[in-house]
């Protein structure tokens, strides 16, 4: 395992006021920005493209980690890169050749992740974990946030990290969806480097409280 990173979602912070929301979990010890963003196809949901990315790499030096949840992630790929993406992860249920989409990201110079449904078997990555950064294990139905955590993603964290270990050890597995404070503590257990939490935190009046009681509890 690597050293815990906590890694705010950008989903729940006021839109309104995005610059801002991300200079406070800078501020407040974040590791990580963790950007959403969804199509309408691949999710129900509809969110944020690359101007965005652009403009919040104007406000922070942290990486800024891009979940893509959409449909034919290829044809993105590069503006995410020229906005200032720093890691990119794509859906595996998304990708029709998955390999090359991975070795797209990388040839952009940013670090490539793929990221895994809650019904999807961690097996469908163990092929491409020698070519990839991280692999973010889904822990909710991608689309909102919000929702609460899905207690069988434990055993496949579990499982994936052990088979890691073997074929990546440099692999970092990040988890994404209902991470709080009551369960970071057991997810970390299970083998996570970095946890994604968007209303847990954006939630909370004090930024810095909630990131330093995560960071406490992760060890
Ligand atoms: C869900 C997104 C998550 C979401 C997590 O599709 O990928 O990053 O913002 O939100 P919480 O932490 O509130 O479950
Ligand atoms: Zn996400």
């Amino acid at each position: 395992m690597h050293s815990p990173q906590i890694a705010p979602s950008i989903l729940s912070a006021d839109f309104a006021r995005l610059g801002d929301e991300v200079r406070a979990v800078d501020a407040a010890g974040a590791d990580v920005i963790h950007v959403d963003v969804m199509d309408g196809h691949f999710v129900p949901n509809i969110t944020i493209g690359p101007c965005v990315v652009q403009s919040l790499k104007q406000v922070t030096s942290l990486p800024l980690d891009c979940h893509l949840m959409i449909e034919n992630p290829d044809q993105y790929i590069g503006d995410f890169a020229e906005a200032g993406a720093d890691m990119i992860s794509v859906h595996v249920e998304a990708c029709r050749h998955l390999h090359r989409t991975i070795q797209l990201i990388r040839s952009h110079g940013v670090s490539p992740g793929v990221a895994v449904n809650p019904a999807t078997p961690v097996e469908a990555v163990v092929p491409i974990l020698g070519d990839v950064d991280f692999v973010l294990l889904m822990s909710v139905n991608p689309g909102f946030g919000g929702q609460s955590f899905i207690p069988s993603v434990l055993n496949k964290i579990r499982r994936l990290r052990s088979i890691a270990d073997d074929l990546n050890p440099n692999l970092k597995l990040e988890v994404d969806g209902g991470i709080k404070t009551d369960n970071v503590a057991m997810v970390r257990e299970a083998g996570i480097d970095i946890f994604v939490a968007g209303s847990a935190i954006f939630g909370q009046s004090d930024y810095s409280e909630v990131i330093q009681r995560f960071k406490t509890l992760v060890g």
